[in-house]
């Protein structure tokens, strides 16, 4: 079985799907590995050291997908804005693609997947069970986006994190409000932590006290129940009308002492929830300001743009989208250990081995055999969506 790895074509993406030391070890278990030359190079992945992995080095796109079985990707398939998907219609009729797809948002590239037969995985769909946590993409990511919103937010602070005792006087700690303790909102915490800040954070699911409180912050608590906050796979689910009001509330309270604030609130499927609004976020002391991890998802702030930083009532509102690719060396080796351990859960011995009972294998297979698995992708496409 021969394994691909093009140059990404997303704009400004500088991550790479394999590196190296991935690709050693895939060719170690009897795969050849093809790489497209230049393709690490963004990330700091040279052709030598792909070659150093026994990896070969093909100096064109159409050249590497037409003779991959199986295509390893971080986006998926870009038409470059045109429309024309032609890097679906070079992928070898039947072969198999592994990437992020969001298929909900990219029908168009699922159509022509099914067309092509082209056996289809996207990483972000991969379940977060214990047993597929070295193949988690997403968590990966949100790690290196946490880790980095506690540095933006630093960078932009015109005032010191820690508390420093100096001979012109002692000046106190920043503090910080991090709204969401999922993985993003942890690794933003425990930074913000390293950096010397006080932390605070909120999160509707009771469930993550203990997680807040191991990396030294407080826990705010509004008192939800689990069954109110979770849904029967631990995931938040959206909360009622009520229960929002009475979040923005608890939520309001604390902006006046906050000099920043992290905001990663997200329930799967759904558009962010809004919990700063343009009026509350008046109540931020002049100058502090705002990382809104939740910016490509609609925000969690109201005023955010994605992509941009802009200013309102003396508050400076970050919306970054590409964190992951901002970091692309750390953020590469991460996907590339996650999509490797995926590869050589569904592949043995050089053969497919797909386990249609494996909800590891079902649950990120979008398309197979020309037909579309995913079942809210079957849906949307039968209602013609666009
Ligand atoms: P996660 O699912 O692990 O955590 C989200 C947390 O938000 C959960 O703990 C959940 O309980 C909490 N939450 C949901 N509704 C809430 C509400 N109404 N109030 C308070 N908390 C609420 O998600 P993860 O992986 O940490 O991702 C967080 C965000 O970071 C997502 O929006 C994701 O798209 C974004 N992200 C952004 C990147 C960038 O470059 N900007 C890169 C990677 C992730």
């Amino acid at each position: 079985m021969t394994v691909g790895v093009p140059t990404e074509t997303a704009p400004g993406e500088k991550r790479v799907a394999l590196v190296p030391e991935s690709a050693r070890l895939i060719s170690g278990r009897g795969l050849r590995v093809l790489v497209q030359s230049g393709a690490g190079a963004p990330a700091g992945y040279p052709d030598d050291a792909y070659k150093d992995a026994d990896a070969e080095i093909i100096p064109d796109l159409n050249g590497l997908l037409s003779r991959s079985d199986v295509v390893l990707k971080v986006v998926g398939p870009h038409d470059g804005g045109s429309g024309d998907q032609s890097e679906v219609i070079a992928f070898r009729e039947g072969g198999a693609l592994i990437s992020f797809l969001f298929p909900l948002s990219n029908l168009e590239t699922v159509r022509r997947l099914v067309d092509r037969r082209i056996t289809a995985f996207a990483m972000e769909l991969m379940p977060r069970i214990a047993r597929a946590q070295s193949m988690d993409a997403l968590s990966s990511m949100s790690t290196v986006a946490g880790y980095r919103a506690a540095l933006l937010a630093a960078a932009a602070l015109p005032k010191f994190f820690p508390m420093l005792m100096t001979a012109a006087g002692t000046l106190p700690p920043a503090r910080v409000f991090v709204i969401g303790a999922g993985v993003a909102g942890l690794q933003a915490i425990a930074t913000c932590k390293r950096l010397g800040a006080v932390v605070h954070a909120f999160d509707v699911r009771p469930a993550v006290k203990q997680q807040v409180e191991s990396l030294g912050a407080k826990f705010v608590d509004m008192g939800l129940s689990a069954e109110e906050a979770e849904d029967a796979s631990g995931y938040a689910k959206e909360v009622s009308a009520d229960t929002h009001v009475r979040e923005l509330d608890v939520i309001a309270k604390h902006l006046p002492k906050a000099d920043v604030v992290i905001t990663t609130a997200l329930v799967p499927g759904k558009r962010a929830p809004v919990l700063l609004t343009a009026d509350t976020v008046k109540l931020l002391p002049e100058g502090s300001v705002i990382v809104d991890l939740a910016a490509m998802n609609g925000g969690n702030c109201e005023l955010t743009e994605p992509g941009k930083t802009v200013r309102h009532s003396g508050v400076t509102i970050i919306g970054p989208v590409d964190i992951p690719s901002s970091m692309a060396p750390h953020a590469s080796r991460m996907y590339s250990k996650n999509i490797t351990e995926f590869l050589l859960h569904i592949v043995k011995e050089g053969e497919w081995a797909l386990d249609m009972e494996d909800e590891i294998v079902r649950g990120p297979l979008v398309t197979h055999e020309g037909r579309i698995m995913n079942e809210p992708t079957r849906l949307a496409l039968e209602r013609g969506d666009s």
